[in-house]
C-alpha cells in the first residue's frame, strides 16, 4: 500500500497524510521533510543555492527514493506532480489523492501559515490570491491525472479522505 497526497501550498497535505497514516497504520512521509533530511539544508536554503531548477531535481531524485518505501503515505510539495514525469510515477507506483482546496481557502492558510515557503515568500494577500489562480490553473493539468479528488472550502474530515478512498 503506498498513497501519495498532492495539491497545492496549504492544501493540508501533511496534516491530512499524518492523519491517514495513523488512521491506516501506515508509515507516513512528508516529501519536503525527507528532502530536508537527506540533504542537510532547509528548502528555502535549496531555493537559494540551486534555484528552483536545482531544487527540482533533487525532489524528483527524493521522489523516486520514496516511491520504493512500501506501506507509506507520502505527502508530496506541491510543484512535485507538476515537474518531469513525477505524476507518472505516482500514479505507476500508487494511489493519488488530489487535495482540491478554492484558492480562496488556499490564500487564507498560506497568510497565516509559519512555513516558509520561497514561491510566495513577500507577497500580499491581494498578490497571492493572483498567483495562486494563475498557477492553479497550469498545475491542475498535472493534479487531474489523480486517481481520487477531494474538493474543499474548509477543513477536510478524515472519515472523508476514508470514504474517497474506499477505506471505510
Ligand atoms: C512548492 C511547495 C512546497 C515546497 C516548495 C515548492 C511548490 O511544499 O515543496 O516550497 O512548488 O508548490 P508544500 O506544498 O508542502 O508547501
Amino acid at each position: 500500500m503506498r498513497i501519495y497526497l498532492i495539491g497545492y501550498m496549504g492544501s493540508g497535505k501533511s496534516t491530512v497524510g499524518r492523519e491517514l497514516a495513523e488512521k491506516l497504520k501506515l508509515q507516513f512521509i512528508d516529501l519536503d521533510g525527507y528532502i530536508e533530511e537527506r540533504n542537510f539544508k532547509t528548502i528555502p536554503e535549496i531555493f537559494e543555492e540551486s534555484g528552483e531548477e536545482g531544487f527540482r531535481k533533487v525532489e524528483q531524485r527524493a521522489l523516486l527514493e520514496v516511491s520504493e518505501f512500501e506501506d507509506v503515505v507520502i505527502s508530496t510539495g506541491g510543484g512535485a506532480p507538476c515537474f518531469f514525469d513525477n505524476m507518472e510515477l505516482i500514479n505507476r507506483t500508487g494511489i493519488s489523492l488530489y487535495l482540491n482546496g478554492t484558492p480562496r481557502i488556499l490564500a487564507e492558510r498560506l497568510m497565516q501559515s509559519k512555513t516558509e515557503r520561497p514561491l510566495i515568500k513577500g507577497k500580499s494577500e491581494e498578490e497571492l490570491i493572483k498567483f495562486i489562480d494563475e498557477t492553479l490553473e497550469k498545475r491542475n493539468h498535472w493534479y487531474k491525472q489523480c486517481h481520487f479528488e477531494i474538493g474543499f472550502d474548509d477543513d477536510i474530515q478524515i472519515s472523508e479522505v476514508l470514504d474517497v478512498l474506499k477505506l471505510t
